[in-house]
């Protein structure tokens, strides 16, 4: 006998949403890059400067790098296979846990298959219901859905106004609490206050976690963040590979007994596939490169000046930080995708970065530069910029 038919349920709806997408200028498009992510990338047979990869420090497509993934994969296939707790973990990871303990100052680390997951799945095995979390207004989105899946109380603190922490810490109650921060900030380019949240964790018996994400590879003697720069020691310090490392995954690095626990309770952990040996292989003949090329790090914050202050100086709104990053406030949704669009036509891809990714009123392009920019792509960029916003 036949099944009787199934009846989908309506999608209608979604022309509805996308109907307003639409409307809000809130459209996003993928565009399909068939090269490496920069300076200099191919679109539609076509080159381009391209001011937004997060390939900070020109690693992602390093022979160097590229060798580490390619004999990752000779030697240890294309997958891993399953999670490491079940078909077991190869000694490329063990080797890529220790080497970041070490470059960020603490006794472990654990790897994830992304920054993402890493921090989601951190903050969801560490507090509960009875617990209280306090999160910067602009941490990134992984850390606010790693608070809302942990069901915890969570208080969420005006951007870096450490007074706000200090009485919210005073008035929320819970059996753990954790502050949680950014270091440096993903849309603004800032550095969160990371002494005074040290402090004020302390004071209040709570846990720090900082998200090094921006930061690693980029700030500190070694490239081991800002907390490593600045002398401070998070319980919880989060990075990813993804960006300045120019691979792939996330980790957590802290005490061995931190560690331990996420490994019998972070489920982004647990229930995740292990990390491809590529991106093993690749992130750790990158940090050999991050170790060995200082040079690097001091270059790539010296370009973003140098556009920062470009942009300044021709009377636009840019954000100039100690990062890779420069924010180029435009205000409006519509306004930063005609910016984006006429750049393009201008050869230059710069993202307008729209609601949700930042509060509404503040879209802007997010520009960045790599420590393989010359001076003349970073002047090519600030005159095309300040060309199309007039
Ligand atoms: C501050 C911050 N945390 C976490 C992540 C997530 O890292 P990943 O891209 O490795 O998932 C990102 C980047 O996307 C980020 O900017």
């Amino acid at each position: 006998m036949r099944g009787a038919s199934v009846v989908p349920r309506s999608l209608d709806w979604i022309d509805d949403e996308l109907e307003r997408i639409r409307a809000g200028e809130l459209e996003r498009r993928l565009l399909e890059l068939t090269s490496a992510p920069g300076p200099m990338v191919e679109l539609d047979g076509r080159r381009y400067l391209l001011l937004g990869s997060n390939n900070y420090l020109d690693l992602a497509a390093h022979p160097e790098v590229i060798a580490g993934a390619v004999a990752a994969a000779r030697r240890y296939g294309a997958g891993s296979g399953a999670s490491r707790l079940v078909s077991g973990s190869i000694d490329l990871q063990r080797r890529l846990e220790e080497r970041l303990a070490e470059l960020v100052g603490a006794e472990a680390a654990l790897v994830f298959s992304s920054g993402y997951l890493a921090n989601v799945s951190t903050i969801a095995a560490l507090v509960g219901r009875e617990d209280a979390v306090f999160s910067d207004a602009l941490n990134h989105a992984s850390i606010i859905d790693g608070c809302k899946l942990s069901g915890a109380a969570v208080s969420v603190y005006p951007h870096a106004d450490m007074d706000a922490l200090g009485s919210a810490l005073k008035g929320e109650p819970g059996r753990r609490r954790l502050v949680v921060s950014d270091s440096v900030f993903s849309m603004e380019a800032d550095s969160a206050p990371v002494e005074r949240l040290a402090e004020l964790a302390a004071a209040h018996d709570a846990i720090l976690m900082l998200d090094e994400s921006h930061a690693l590879g980029i700030l500190g003697e070694r490239g081991g963040g800002l907390a490593r720069a600045r002398g401070i020691r998070p319980e919880i310090l989060m990075g990813t590979l993804s960006k300045a490392v120019g691979s792939a995954g996330g980790f957590i690095a802290g005490s061995a007994r931190l560690v331990e626990l996420l490994r019998h309770r972070a489920r982004g952990f647990i229930f995740d596939t292990a990390p491809a040996p590529a991106t093993v292989g690749a992130a750790l003949a990158a940090l050999e490169i991050i170790e060995r090329e200082p040079g690097r790090r001091a270059r790539v914050l010296e370009l973003s000046l140098r556009l920062g202050t470009g942009l300044r100086q021709a009377g636009l709104d840019a954000r100039v930080g100690e990062a890779a990053i420069v924010p180029l406030m435009v205000g409006e949704p519509g306004t930063a995708v005609t910016l984006a669009a006429r750049l393009r036509d201008t050869g230059v891809i710069a993202p307008a970065i729209r609601p949700p990714s930042v509060p509404a009123g503040t879209s802007r392009l997010r520009l960045t530069v790599s420590s393989g920019f010359t001076e003349a792509h970073v002047d090519e960029a600030v005159a095309a910029i300040v060309a199309a916003s007039r």
